[in-house]
């Protein structure tokens, strides 16, 4: 679905007493977040690294994060000169390690290409691995107070009840009509307290499953209120029943504590990571384990088994435990895998079974 530019300022205009962004930003002023890390000191690496980690992730899970990562990469020049396993080590426990592994590039390139300055314009930004439209977007209006527009999932769920679209907003067409909207809605002045108060708006009052359309600023604006219809709106994704698969894991694990782990390959799930090696049937992690151990009779008789949601998938995991008194010399072959001490085991990324079982404190 097209609509004109016209018939986009109507959308808008027709609602409209006092226009939308003026109630945000003086909302914004009284009841923001502006005590968020990233808001207090908001330099482009900063910003960058916040909206990279808000991906997928709430505000409250990242603090801890943001605080550790900045505390040991401070600029976007120490990133660029540090290497992966150090990056996934940070990371461990925030998940969707491909952000990760993408910030690292980013920041080389940048170091590379922008002499180390994060560019201020959208289309170099979106030349960055990582940095979809969105992003750019709140970059260029958060670190640079540059006017630009955003549409993350709390936007896109802000702006289909004012505007009431009842459609799903993963829709191609929904989505072209909300990137419409937000860009009309964005306003020429003081652009970066507009972008932190409309994510604010989503994330605190108009919230998925309980608005507070009563605190709402723009109440009178909203079409979902005025119908009744804030709980309908947007339509959740279509659901489909997520796949299955499983995998067999072997647990190597020698008297004193070390532990047999693999680097997994950059593409695919945990990225990078260090995870116990794994195999897709049982005859293979036997056969693994003979080779890398010389002997496969200590199995554990009945094997762990531990589930993993993916976004698109659910990995059902057996996890055999192998105790071996020495640790054998890994061959030239075997040159992902290596063993690690008990305390070398928060210098590298970690993927979530290794979390899971090993430092069960720790989220995954
Ligand atoms: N989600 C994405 N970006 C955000 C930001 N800057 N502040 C709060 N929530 C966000």
């Amino acid at each position: 679905m097209c609509s004109t530019p016209s018939a986009i300022a109507s959308e808008i205009d027709l609602a409209s007493t006092m226009p939308f962004a003026e109630r945000l930003l003086t909302w914004y002023q009284k009841s923001g977040r502006h005590s968020l890390p990233w808001k207090i000191d908001p330099t482009p690496y900063r910003v960058w690294l916040s909206e990279i980690m808000l991906q997928q992730t709430q505000v409250s899970t990242v603090l801890e994060y943001f605080a550790r990562f900045t505390a040991q990469f401070p600029d976007l020049s120490t990133l660029a000169a540090a290497d992966e396993d150090a990056v996934l080590a940070a990371w461990t426990g925030l998940g969707y390690y491909r952000r990760a592994r993408n910030l690292l590039k980013a920041a080389r390139q940048v170091a590379d290409e922008h002499d180390g300055q994060l560019p201020d314009d959208l289309e170099s930004l979106q030349a960055l691995p990582g940095i979809g439209k969105s992003t750019a977007g709140a970059i260029m209006a958060l670190a640079f107070n540059r006017r630009a527009t955003i549409l993350d999932g709390n936007v896109k769920r802000v702006l289909s009840r004012i505007h009431g679209i009842t459609d799903w907003p993963g829709k191609r067409d929904v989505e072209t009509r909300l990137w419409r909207l937000a860009e009309a809605h964005t306003p020429t002045r003081d652009v970066s307290s507009y972008t932190q108060a409309i994510m604010d708006l989503g994330a605190t009052l108009c919230t998925r499953r309980a608005p507070s359309c009563h605190q709402c600023p723009a109440i009178e604006l909203c079409t979902a209120h005025r119908l009744g219809m804030s709980h309908q709106i947007p339509a959740p994704a279509p659901r489909k029943k997520p796949p299955e698969r499983s995998a067999f894991m072997l647990v190597i694990e020698d008297a004193s504590g070390h532990v047999l782990l693999e680097k997994r390959p950059g593409q695919g799930v945990w990225g990078g990571l260090w995870c116990f090696p794994e195999h897709s049937d049982s005859q293979g992690a036997e056969a693994a384990a003979r080779h890398l151990v010389g002997r496969a009779d200590r199995l554990m008789p009945a094997p762990a088994k531990m589930r993993h949601q993916f976004t698109h998938y659910r990995l059902n995991l057996t996890l055999s435990h192998v105790r071996i008194s020495d640790r054998p010399l890994l061959a030239v072959r075997d040159r992902n895998l290596d063993w690690f001490a008990p305390h070398e085991l928060s210098t590298v990324g970690l993927a979530a079974p290794v979390v899971r079982l090993l430092n069960p404190t720790s989220q995954d």
